[in-house]
């Protein structure tokens, strides 16, 4: 089985989740899946391999459990990017809008160093405004976003276009329309 058929296999689809029209891609089924998940994690570390990564940005709170294994793969250090009220220090925060509502995140201070090459990853782009506002928090703080990647794109709704207008070139493993 190639990649895409491997990871499509896994994943779990919910219609009308978490509000009625939404079809969510659930891939809890994927990371439960020993050699789906590995699957993944090789596929998005595998450009990066042997180049030295700094730190992998994971959006919650999917997005922590494939960039704890993409830093440990690429022996990286990790930064959550949380929604608003979780972290404990001094944060950056910034607005974001969702395919189903609206949100804020932050990120520690001092999370990462200007200069500092970054990863940012996520299970999924829809809207593109996660992963949009994410980047924006770490190009604010002075990282260099080397690239955004991602296990699935809904190419449909244009996340893509938000990201790469950042100057971050996008990388992800499966569409769904
Ligand atoms: C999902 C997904 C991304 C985001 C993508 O998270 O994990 O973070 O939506 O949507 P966008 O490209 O339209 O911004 P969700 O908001 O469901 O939060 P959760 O991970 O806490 O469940
Ligand atoms: N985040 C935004 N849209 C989503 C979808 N359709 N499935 C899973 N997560 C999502």
């Amino acid at each position: 089985m190639d990649l895409n058929k491997a990871l499509k296999a896994s994943i779990r689809d919910i219609p009308d989740y978490p509000k009625p029209g939404i079809m969510f891609r659930d891939i809890t089924t994927l990371l439960g899946d020993a050699k789906a998940f590995r699957l993944a994690v090789d596929a998005l570390v595998y450009p990066y391999v042997g180049t030295k990564m700094d730190q992998i940005a994971g959006i919650e709170a999917r997005g922590f459990i494939l960039g704890g294994a993409m830093a440990h793969q690429l022996s990286a250090g990790f930064i959550p990017i949380r929604k608003k009220g979780k972290l404990p220090y001094d944060k950056v925060q910034i607005a974001y809008s969702l395919e189903y509502g609206v949100d804020e995140m932050e990120m520690h201070r001092d999370a990462v160093k200007p200069g500092q090459k970054v990863i940012l990853v996520d299970d999924l782009i829809a809207t593109g405004g996660t992963a949009e506002a994410a980047t924006k928090l770490l190009q604010q703080m002075g990282a260099d976003v080397v690239a955004a990647c991602f296990v699935i794109d809904l190419p449909d709704l244009g996340g893509r276009k938000k990201i790469e207008a950042l100057g971050v070139p996008v990388r992800t493993l499966i569409e769904y329309e």
